[in-house]
Formats: structure tokens, C-alpha cells, sequence
């Protein structure tokens, strides 16, 4: 997608053939800097500080810390350890764990002269294939946008409400929940976000506002709380959200705040849908609430907000009494009782086991 005119991705090798640039997430939307990853380490520290965030994102910049790592030393040991080190940087989203195992399977039984070539190649294929996946689920998505703004009897636009930020920062390009979004706006289809804030990092106000406003797209930012509200007087015709881990039954983990839009949709019958790649699928993963993880993290994301002030300087501020405690829940998980339905690159299906074995069945076991 487009910042300023120009086309980025969120994730690139340099010219030197081997650093690798990433956009700094951490401080959208007040400045726009990229940050020059040249460790593993540090595309550790990227993915744990969320300067990348994002389920598709983390696992693509975990695959160039496995590339980073091997430069230096392209022993099965730096690639069994550097493994071990990247997956611990988050918890939840899966394709952290795709992408490494696509990676060390891919690399396991090469020369170590050729590790590090093969390494960058599947890394950029990683990201190639993001973006061709992130189109398609797009092109699926956009299908039944049209469909609901072609019943419509009057000239109000597709109002859509989505949670968190599933747009092209969250994956290498395009994004999972926006990119529908994007085809569906640039085809001529009147259509109006409403942005959920979310709390506690305000990836929807930072991230998705930003991104819709450099699109042109007609949105607005609400607090975490008014989506109800809106669905009870007819002020969503449909919920469309991302996902960093659905288990084979069809159960969504996703930014925490998710399930309870999904209960209010269900509540309203507005449909909910969420758009996925493959990679995001946990195949090993039978009941998502008991059995996905979800990330805790530290209280002071809760207790503080960051933000402009008006000489244009970025501060911290504290939200709460001094000692207040705060818990930090960052996902949570949406059963797929309450899911309309899963929008993948291989089309779209009802959240069950059988609609997902119907369209991986080289995948389910
Ligand atoms: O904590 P984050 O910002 O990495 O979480 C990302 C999300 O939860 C997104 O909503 C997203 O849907 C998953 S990635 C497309």
C-alpha cells in the first residue's frame, strides 16, 4: 500500500543484499521511520516491542531473524537456537511458529555453505506468498461486500466495524480483514469503517485510521464500548476482523475485545466474519478457549496512553493513580458458534471442522 505516494510493504531486505528495513510501527501514526533490522536479535526485539505486530508480519520477520541469525553462524545449532529464541518472542498468533517451521524444515538438510542463500530465498518467498494470499482472501471478502451494499434499498454506504488492525501493517501487504475494504472502496462500492479503538495499545486508532485515511477510505474511530450500541439501531451491516490463531474446529483468537463485538453481532444478527490465511490456522488445536494461549502483558499498557501533543512531541501519560494495578489481557477468543463465517485465500466457509478440511484437505488431519 500507498504512504505518502510511495509503495511500501511493511518488511524488505536492504540494498546491501542482507540487512533487513521494517516500518516502526510503535510510533504510527505520529512519525513515519523504518528501522534497519541486523541481528536476530533484534528481529526478537521488533517482533516482542510490536515495532512489527500482526500475525502474518511476525511470522514474515521472524523468518529474516532465522536468515540474520545464519550470516553468522550456519550450524544447526544457531538455527535449532535462534528457533527456540524467535518463538518465544509472543505467544498467541500461530504463523510466528508456521514460519519458523517452514523455515527449519526448509533449511535442515542443506550444506551450511548454502543455508544462508536458501534462508533469504524462503524468506522472500514467505513474503511473496502473504501478499498473493492476503489478495485473494480480499478478492473473496469483497464478494459479499458487494452482495450487502446490492440489497441495499437506500444510498447509505456498507457500514463495516472491525476490531484491532488486520490491514497491510499487520501482514506484508494488502492485510487479511482490510484488504476486502480496500478492493470493495476502490471498485466503487460505497463503504464506511467503523474503527474500534482498542484498548489497551490502540492498534485501531493508530493503526487502522491511519491506514484507511492514506486510502481515502471513510471511517471513524469509536471507543472500544459503542459497537453494540451501533448494531442495535442498524448501524452495522456487517463485523469483519483478522485472527493470529483459529484452531481446526473453527474457534478465533484474536485481539482481546473481539468476542464481545461477536456477542453483540450475534445478539443483532449482523453477520461476523474473519478473514484468515492458511498460516493461521492451528491444526493441532482442538478447543481455542481452553487450549490457545494468550499473551499477558505488562500493566502499564493499561495505566498509560501514548500521544501528540500539540508542539507535535509524542509523550506518555499516566491514566491512573499512582500504584494502581492493572491486568493485561491481550487476546481473546471467539467461539465459532459465533462466526458467520471463515474467509480464507481458498474461499470463504462456515467455522467448522468439516468447512475447513473441505477447503485444506491436505492440511487437516
Ligand atoms: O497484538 P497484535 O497487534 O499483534 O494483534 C494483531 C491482531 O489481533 C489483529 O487484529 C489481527 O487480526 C491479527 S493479524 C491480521
Amino acid at each position: 500500500m500507498k504512504i505518502h505516494g510511495k509503495h511500501y510493504r511493511t518488511i524488505w531486505t536492504n540494498d546491501d543484499g542482507w540487512s533487513v528495513e521494517i516500518i516502526d510501527q510503535t510510533l504510527l501514526p505520529h512519525k513515519f521511520e523504518t528501522v534497519t533490522l541486523r541481528s536476530a536479535d533484534a528481529a526478537a526485539h521488533a517482533i516482542r516491542s510490536m515495532q512489527v505486530r500482526g500475525a502474518p508480519l511476525i511470522g514474515a520477520t521472524a523468518a529474516y531473524g532465522i536468515c540474520l541469525a545464519l550470516r553468522n553462524d550456519p550450524s544447526d545449532e544457531a538455527l535449532d537456537g535462534t528457533y527456540e529464541m524467535l518463538l518465544q518472542t509472543r505467544p498467541t498468533a500461530i504463523n510466528l511458529k508456521w514460519a519458523l517451521d517452514d523455515m527449519r524444515d526448509h533449511l535442515r538438510n542443506r550444506p551450511h555453505a548454502e543455508r544462508v542463500a536458501a534462508a533469504y530465498e524462503r524468506a522472500a518467498k514467505i513474503c511473496d506468498d502473504d501478499v498473493e494470499i492476503c489478495r485473494r482472501i480480499g478478492e473473496n471478502a469483497a464478494t459479499i461486500i458487494k452482495e450487502i451494499a446490492a440489497k441495499k434499498t437506500d444510498t447509505s454506504p456498507v457500514n463495516i466495524l472491525t476490531h484491532c488492525n488486520a490491514g497491510w501493517l499487520a501482514t506484508v501487504d494488502w492485510g487479511t480483514a482490510l484488504a476486502p475494504i480496500y478492493m470493495a472502496h476502490d471498485a466503487g462500492i460505497p463503504v464506511h469503517v467503523w474503527v474500534d479503538e482498542t484498548r489497551p495499545r490502540n492498534q485501531g486508532a493508530s493503526l487502522t485510521a491511519y491506514e484507511l485515511g492514506a486510502h481515502g477510505v471513510s471511517h471513524a474511530i469509536i471507543a472500544d464500548n459503542v459497537g453494540g450500541h451501533l448494531m442495535q439501531h442498524g448501524q452495522v451491516d456487517m463485523c469483519i476482523v483478522g485472527t493470529d490463531r483459529t484452531t481446526a474446529h473453527g474457534d478465533v483468537a484474536n485481539k482481546i475485545g473481539t468476542y464481545l463485538k461477536a456477542l453483540a453481532a450475534h445478539d443483532n444478527g449482523v453477520p461476523f466474519y474473519v478473514a484468515l490465511p492458511h498460516t493461521t490456522i492451528d491444526w493441532t488445536v482442538g478447543d481455542g478457549v481452553t487450549e490457545i494461549p494468550i499473551e499477558e502483558r505488562g500493566p502499564e499498557e493499561v495505566t498509560q496512553m501514548t500521544g501528540r501533543t500539540p508542539d507535535g512531541g509524542v509523550v506518555t501519560v499516566d491514566i491512573a493513580a499512582p500504584g494502581s494495578p492493572a491486568a493485561n489481557y491481550a487476546f481473546d477468543v471467539t467461539p465459532a458458534r459465533l462466526v458467520t463465517a471463515l474467509i480464507t485465500e481458498r474461499g470463504v466457509t462456515d467455522a467448522s471442522k468439516e468447512g475447513l478440511a473441505r477447503l485444506y484437505p491436505e492440511l487437516a488431519s
